[in-house]
Protein backbone atom coordinates (compact mmCIF):
# COMPACT_ATOMS: atom_id res chain seq x y z
CA UNK A 1 0.00 0.00 0.00
CA UNK A 2 1.61 3.48 -1.22
CA UNK A 3 0.96 6.28 1.68
CA UNK A 4 -1.07 8.96 0.01
CA UNK A 5 -3.17 12.34 1.43
CA UNK A 6 -2.97 16.15 1.62
CA UNK A 7 0.69 15.91 4.36
CA UNK A 8 2.84 18.46 3.38
CA UNK A 9 4.84 17.84 5.78
CA UNK A 10 5.15 14.17 5.42
CA UNK A 11 5.73 15.43 1.58
CA UNK A 12 8.84 17.61 2.47
CA UNK A 13 9.89 14.59 4.78
CA UNK A 14 10.21 12.52 2.25
CA UNK A 15 12.12 14.78 -0.63
CA UNK A 16 14.62 15.59 1.50
CA UNK A 17 15.49 11.95 2.72
CA UNK A 18 15.86 11.69 -1.40
CA UNK A 19 12.49 9.32 -1.17
CA UNK A 20 9.97 9.67 -4.17
CA UNK A 21 6.58 11.75 -3.52
CA UNK A 22 4.04 11.91 -5.96
CA UNK A 23 2.78 15.57 -6.77
CA UNK A 24 -0.31 17.07 -8.28
CA UNK A 25 -0.09 19.88 -11.26
CA UNK A 26 -2.62 21.47 -13.46
CA UNK A 27 -1.31 19.16 -16.07
CA UNK A 28 -0.77 15.88 -15.45
CA UNK A 29 0.88 14.02 -11.67
CA UNK A 30 4.52 14.15 -11.40
CA UNK A 31 6.74 11.27 -9.73
CA UNK A 32 8.82 13.75 -7.65
CA UNK A 33 12.48 13.64 -6.50
CA UNK A 34 15.12 16.08 -5.41
CA UNK A 35 16.42 17.61 -8.62
CA UNK A 36 19.96 18.49 -6.62
CA UNK A 37 20.62 14.83 -6.06
CA UNK A 38 21.64 12.60 -8.08
CA UNK A 39 20.90 10.04 -6.32
CA UNK A 40 17.28 10.82 -5.95
CA UNK A 41 17.20 11.33 -9.47
CA UNK A 42 18.84 7.88 -10.27
CA UNK A 43 15.82 6.44 -7.90
CA UNK A 44 13.43 8.24 -10.15
CA UNK A 45 14.60 7.14 -13.85
CA UNK A 46 14.92 3.41 -12.19
CA UNK A 47 11.27 3.60 -10.60
CA UNK A 48 9.65 4.84 -14.28
CA UNK A 49 11.58 2.45 -16.31
CA UNK A 50 12.43 5.79 -18.10
CA UNK A 51 16.33 5.40 -20.46
CA UNK A 52 18.45 7.88 -18.83
CA UNK A 53 18.64 9.83 -22.09
CA UNK A 54 15.33 11.69 -21.61
CA UNK A 55 15.75 14.41 -19.65
CA UNK A 56 13.32 15.48 -16.96
CA UNK A 57 11.61 18.84 -15.95
CA UNK A 58 12.03 20.66 -12.71
CA UNK A 59 9.53 22.01 -11.01
CA UNK A 60 9.59 25.29 -8.70
CA UNK A 61 7.54 28.14 -7.28
CA UNK A 62 9.29 31.32 -8.45
CA UNK A 63 11.31 32.96 -11.29
CA UNK A 64 13.61 33.69 -8.61
CA UNK A 65 14.28 30.59 -7.81
CA UNK A 66 14.72 29.75 -11.57
CA UNK A 67 17.87 31.80 -11.59
CA UNK A 68 19.90 30.81 -8.46
CA UNK A 69 19.60 27.40 -11.22
CA UNK A 70 20.59 28.76 -14.49
CA UNK A 71 23.29 31.02 -16.21
CA UNK A 72 20.28 33.89 -17.57
CA UNK A 73 16.46 34.37 -17.70
CA UNK A 74 16.19 35.85 -21.24
CA UNK A 75 14.22 39.19 -21.76
CA UNK A 76 10.94 36.50 -23.26
CA UNK A 77 11.04 33.84 -20.58
CA UNK A 78 10.40 37.05 -17.98
CA UNK A 79 7.67 38.09 -20.67
CA UNK A 80 5.98 34.67 -20.54
CA UNK A 81 6.64 34.19 -16.84
CA UNK A 82 4.65 36.88 -16.12
CA UNK A 83 1.34 35.93 -18.69
CA UNK A 84 1.98 32.28 -18.21
CA UNK A 85 3.51 31.21 -14.55
CA UNK A 86 2.13 29.54 -12.98
CA UNK A 87 0.98 27.37 -15.53
CA UNK A 88 1.38 24.62 -18.52
CA UNK A 89 4.60 26.04 -20.10
CA UNK A 90 8.01 24.51 -19.80
CA UNK A 91 10.97 26.71 -20.82
CA UNK A 92 14.43 25.39 -21.47
CA UNK A 93 17.27 27.69 -20.02
CA UNK A 94 21.24 27.20 -19.93
CA UNK A 95 21.79 25.39 -16.92
CA UNK A 96 24.13 26.31 -13.91
CA UNK A 97 26.83 23.27 -12.76
CA UNK A 98 24.19 23.37 -9.37
CA UNK A 99 21.69 20.92 -11.68
CA UNK A 100 23.44 17.58 -11.68
CA UNK A 101 24.35 16.29 -15.53
CA UNK A 102 22.23 12.69 -14.69
CA UNK A 103 18.91 15.32 -14.53
CA UNK A 104 18.94 16.61 -17.67
CA UNK A 105 20.73 13.92 -19.33
CA UNK A 106 23.82 15.72 -20.09
CA UNK A 107 22.34 18.60 -21.67
CA UNK A 108 23.61 21.77 -20.95
CA UNK A 109 19.74 23.50 -21.02
CA UNK A 110 17.23 22.49 -18.07
CA UNK A 111 13.31 22.57 -18.66
CA UNK A 112 12.00 24.24 -15.88
CA UNK A 113 8.21 25.19 -15.22
CA UNK A 114 6.10 26.53 -12.12
CA UNK A 115 2.82 24.40 -11.94
CA UNK A 116 -0.50 25.96 -11.72
CA UNK A 117 -1.41 23.68 -8.57
CA UNK A 118 -2.48 25.16 -5.09
CA UNK A 119 -1.12 22.10 -2.95
CA UNK A 120 2.20 21.69 -5.06
CA UNK A 121 2.85 25.32 -5.03
CA UNK A 122 2.91 25.30 -1.18
CA UNK A 123 5.06 22.50 -1.13
CA UNK A 124 7.52 24.13 -3.18
CA UNK A 125 7.53 26.70 -0.99
CA UNK A 126 8.99 25.09 1.39
CA UNK A 127 11.98 23.09 -0.40
CA UNK A 128 15.01 24.97 -1.24
CA UNK A 129 15.76 22.77 -4.00
CA UNK A 130 13.45 21.98 -7.40
CA UNK A 131 11.58 19.00 -7.97
CA UNK A 132 12.44 16.90 -10.74
CA UNK A 133 9.24 15.30 -12.03
CA UNK A 134 8.52 13.14 -15.11
CA UNK A 135 4.76 12.38 -15.51
CA UNK A 136 3.81 9.54 -12.47
CA UNK A 137 3.50 6.42 -14.94
CA UNK A 138 5.73 3.89 -16.16
CA UNK A 139 7.35 4.62 -19.09
CA UNK A 140 5.61 5.09 -22.25
CA UNK A 141 2.12 4.32 -20.93
CA UNK A 142 -0.82 6.77 -20.22
CA UNK A 143 -0.41 9.70 -18.03
CA UNK A 144 -1.85 10.06 -15.45
CA UNK A 145 -4.46 12.44 -14.40
CA UNK A 146 -5.68 10.99 -10.31
CA UNK A 147 -4.18 9.01 -7.85
CA UNK A 148 -5.74 5.83 -9.04
CA UNK A 149 -4.31 6.44 -12.60
CA UNK A 150 -0.95 6.58 -10.47
CA UNK A 151 -1.32 3.05 -8.80
CA UNK A 152 -2.15 1.50 -11.63
CA UNK A 153 1.49 2.13 -12.38
CA UNK A 154 3.25 1.68 -9.84
CA UNK A 155 2.81 -0.77 -6.06
CA UNK A 156 5.42 0.11 -5.09
CA UNK A 157 9.12 2.09 -4.52
CA UNK A 158 6.43 5.75 -3.94
CA UNK A 159 7.10 6.82 -0.55
CA UNK A 160 4.35 9.18 -0.78
CA UNK A 161 1.39 10.89 -2.60
CA UNK A 162 0.02 14.03 -2.39
CA UNK A 163 -3.31 13.76 -3.48
CA UNK A 164 -5.43 16.65 -5.28
CA UNK A 165 -8.24 14.66 -7.10
CA UNK A 166 -8.28 15.60 -10.96
CA UNK A 167 -6.25 17.35 -12.67
CA UNK A 168 -7.67 20.36 -14.17
CA UNK A 169 -6.25 20.80 -17.71
CA UNK A 170 -4.83 16.93 -18.06
CA UNK A 171 -2.37 17.85 -20.97
CA UNK A 172 1.27 18.37 -20.30
CA UNK A 173 3.25 21.37 -20.51
CA UNK A 174 3.70 23.17 -23.53
CA UNK A 175 7.75 22.92 -23.63
CA UNK A 176 9.40 26.12 -25.66
CA UNK A 177 13.34 26.79 -25.61
CA UNK A 178 15.74 30.00 -27.20
CA UNK A 179 18.01 29.51 -29.51
CA UNK A 180 19.73 33.48 -30.40
CA UNK A 181 16.85 35.10 -31.64
CA UNK A 182 14.09 32.40 -32.19
CA UNK A 183 11.81 30.71 -29.80
CA UNK A 184 12.08 26.54 -30.68
CA UNK A 185 8.40 24.71 -29.53
CA UNK A 186 10.19 21.51 -28.86
CA UNK A 187 6.77 19.82 -27.54
CA UNK A 188 3.06 21.06 -28.32
CA UNK A 189 1.12 20.79 -24.98
CA UNK A 190 -1.94 22.63 -23.33
CA UNK A 191 -0.64 26.18 -23.69
CA UNK A 192 -1.60 26.96 -27.26
CA UNK A 193 1.03 28.28 -29.49
CA UNK A 194 -1.08 31.05 -30.83
CA UNK A 195 -0.89 32.45 -26.73
CA UNK A 196 2.81 32.53 -26.82
CA UNK A 197 3.02 34.20 -30.43
CA UNK A 198 0.70 37.03 -29.23
CA UNK A 199 3.63 38.15 -26.46
CA UNK A 200 6.63 37.07 -28.34
CA UNK A 201 6.80 36.92 -31.64
CA UNK A 202 6.74 33.79 -34.39
CA UNK A 203 7.75 30.22 -32.97
CA UNK A 204 9.90 27.64 -34.92
CA UNK A 205 9.11 23.95 -34.29
CA UNK A 206 11.41 21.17 -33.40
CA UNK A 207 9.93 17.97 -33.19
CA UNK A 208 13.08 15.73 -34.67
CA UNK A 209 13.20 12.18 -33.61
CA UNK A 210 17.01 12.62 -32.64
CA UNK A 211 17.98 11.29 -28.95
CA UNK A 212 16.94 13.73 -25.69
CA UNK A 213 14.44 15.95 -27.61
CA UNK A 214 10.68 15.82 -26.23
CA UNK A 215 8.53 13.26 -27.93
CA UNK A 216 11.37 11.79 -29.67
CA UNK A 217 10.42 8.04 -28.24
CA UNK A 218 7.90 6.24 -30.20
CA UNK A 219 5.71 4.24 -27.68
CA UNK A 220 4.98 7.21 -25.94
CA UNK A 221 1.03 7.78 -24.18
CA UNK A 222 0.26 4.16 -24.99
CA UNK A 223 -2.56 1.97 -23.89
CA UNK A 224 -1.63 -2.02 -23.77
CA UNK A 225 -4.55 -2.41 -26.15
CA UNK A 226 -3.62 -1.52 -29.56
CA UNK A 227 -5.41 1.98 -30.78
CA UNK A 228 -6.21 2.95 -33.81
CA UNK A 229 -6.70 6.23 -35.19
CA UNK A 230 -9.22 7.04 -38.49
CA UNK A 231 -12.31 7.01 -40.12
CA UNK A 232 -14.33 5.52 -36.96
CA UNK A 233 -16.93 3.87 -39.50
CA UNK A 234 -14.21 2.13 -41.78
CA UNK A 235 -12.67 1.12 -38.54
CA UNK A 236 -15.49 -0.54 -37.36
CA UNK A 237 -15.66 -2.63 -40.93
CA UNK A 238 -12.25 -3.28 -40.90
CA UNK A 239 -11.97 -4.83 -37.69
CA UNK A 240 -15.63 -6.57 -37.26
CA UNK A 241 -13.83 -9.56 -35.84
CA UNK A 242 -12.90 -7.82 -32.86
CA UNK A 243 -14.48 -6.36 -29.67
CA UNK A 244 -13.70 -2.56 -30.39
CA UNK A 245 -13.96 0.33 -27.87
CA UNK A 246 -14.69 3.71 -29.11
CA UNK A 247 -13.17 6.58 -27.84
CA UNK A 248 -15.21 9.27 -29.33
CA UNK A 249 -14.96 13.40 -29.32
CA UNK A 250 -18.72 14.63 -29.09
CA UNK A 251 -20.72 11.46 -29.46
CA UNK A 252 -20.90 7.67 -29.63
CA UNK A 253 -21.24 5.75 -32.69
CA UNK A 254 -24.47 3.75 -33.39
CA UNK A 255 -22.53 0.54 -34.49
CA UNK A 256 -20.73 0.31 -30.95
CA UNK A 257 -22.44 -1.19 -27.49
CA UNK A 258 -22.91 2.08 -25.77
CA UNK A 259 -21.16 0.78 -22.87
CA UNK A 260 -17.83 0.75 -24.58
CA UNK A 261 -17.94 3.93 -25.66
CA UNK A 262 -16.17 7.25 -24.04
CA UNK A 263 -17.40 10.58 -25.48
CA UNK A 264 -14.75 13.37 -24.55
CA UNK A 265 -16.57 16.05 -25.03
CA UNK A 266 -20.37 16.54 -25.76
CA UNK A 267 -20.26 19.73 -26.40
CA UNK A 268 -17.41 19.95 -28.72
CA UNK A 269 -14.99 21.55 -26.26
CA UNK A 270 -11.60 21.20 -27.19
CA UNK A 271 -10.66 21.74 -23.30
CA UNK A 272 -12.80 19.41 -21.99
CA UNK A 273 -11.79 16.96 -24.30
CA UNK A 274 -8.05 17.39 -23.10
CA UNK A 275 -8.85 17.00 -19.64
CA UNK A 276 -10.79 13.98 -20.10
CA UNK A 277 -8.28 12.36 -22.92
CA UNK A 278 -6.05 10.40 -20.56
CA UNK A 279 -8.96 9.29 -18.27
CA UNK A 280 -10.89 8.04 -21.19
CA UNK A 281 -7.87 6.25 -22.18
CA UNK A 282 -7.34 5.01 -18.88
CA UNK A 283 -10.94 3.31 -18.65
CA UNK A 284 -11.25 2.16 -21.96
CA UNK A 285 -7.83 0.26 -21.63
CA UNK A 286 -9.37 -1.78 -18.15
CA UNK A 287 -12.42 -2.38 -20.30
CA UNK A 288 -12.94 -5.98 -21.64
CA UNK A 289 -12.30 -5.53 -25.30
CA UNK A 290 -9.71 -6.06 -28.29
CA UNK A 291 -8.69 -2.87 -29.53
CA UNK A 292 -9.66 0.86 -29.08
CA UNK A 293 -10.65 2.62 -32.09
CA UNK A 294 -10.75 7.10 -32.81
CA UNK A 295 -10.25 9.84 -34.77
CA UNK A 296 -8.45 13.10 -35.36
CA UNK A 297 -10.14 16.13 -33.19
CA UNK A 298 -10.08 19.46 -34.81
CA UNK A 299 -6.64 20.48 -35.17
CA UNK A 300 -6.67 24.18 -34.25
CA UNK A 301 -5.67 25.15 -30.49
CA UNK A 302 -5.28 22.11 -27.85
CA UNK A 303 -6.89 20.21 -30.69
CA UNK A 304 -3.43 19.97 -32.31
CA UNK A 305 -1.96 18.98 -28.74
CA UNK A 306 -4.83 16.51 -28.13
CA UNK A 307 -4.25 14.69 -31.73
CA UNK A 308 -0.23 14.73 -30.87
CA UNK A 309 -0.68 12.64 -28.07
CA UNK A 310 -3.61 10.51 -30.42
CA UNK A 311 -1.09 9.56 -32.81
CA UNK A 312 2.26 9.25 -30.92
CA UNK A 313 -0.12 6.82 -28.69
CA UNK A 314 -1.67 4.83 -32.10
CA UNK A 315 -1.05 1.61 -33.62
CA UNK A 316 0.15 3.99 -36.86
CA UNK A 317 3.16 6.05 -35.33
O1 LIG B 1 3.16 18.92 -17.74
C1 LIG B 1 4.27 18.42 -17.64
O2 LIG B 1 5.26 18.87 -18.26
C2 LIG B 1 4.44 17.18 -16.72
C3 LIG B 1 4.17 17.63 -15.29
C4 LIG B 1 4.43 16.55 -14.29
O3 LIG B 1 4.91 18.78 -15.00
N1 LIG B 1 5.72 16.60 -16.87
C5 LIG B 1 6.09 15.89 -17.96
O4 LIG B 1 7.35 15.29 -17.86
O5 LIG B 1 5.40 15.77 -18.95
P1 LIG B 1 7.83 14.13 -18.82
O6 LIG B 1 9.14 13.71 -18.26
O7 LIG B 1 6.79 13.10 -18.94
O8 LIG B 1 8.12 14.85 -20.18
C6 LIG B 1 9.16 15.79 -20.22
C7 LIG B 1 9.67 15.99 -21.62
C8 LIG B 1 10.47 14.79 -22.10
O9 LIG B 1 9.98 14.40 -23.37
C9 LIG B 1 11.90 15.32 -22.21
O10 LIG B 1 12.56 14.77 -23.31
C10 LIG B 1 11.70 16.82 -22.34
O11 LIG B 1 10.58 17.08 -21.58
N2 LIG B 1 12.82 17.60 -21.79
C11 LIG B 1 13.14 17.81 -20.51
N3 LIG B 1 14.26 18.55 -20.39
C12 LIG B 1 14.67 18.82 -21.64
C13 LIG B 1 15.79 19.54 -22.20
N4 LIG B 1 16.69 20.12 -21.43
N5 LIG B 1 15.89 19.61 -23.54
C14 LIG B 1 14.97 19.01 -24.34
N6 LIG B 1 13.91 18.32 -23.86
C15 LIG B 1 13.74 18.22 -22.55
MG1 LIG C 1 5.56 11.70 -19.78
Amino acid sequence: MINTGKNLDLAVLNLKKNNIVVIPTETVYGLGANALSKKAVNKLFKLKKRPQNDPLICHTNSIEKISQYVKKIPTKAKLLNDLFWPGPLTILFEKKNIIPDITTSNLKTVGFRIPNNRITLKLLEKLDFPIAAPSANMFGYISPTCVNHVLQNFDDGIDYILDDGNCSVGIESTIIGFKKTQTIVYRLGSLTVKNIEKIIGRVDYNFSNKNSLPGSFKNHYSPTKKLFVGNIEKLINKHNNKKIGVLCYNKKNKLVDNNLQIVLSKNSSLKEASKNLYSSLYLLDNMDIDIIITTLLPDKLIGKSINDRIIKSSEKY
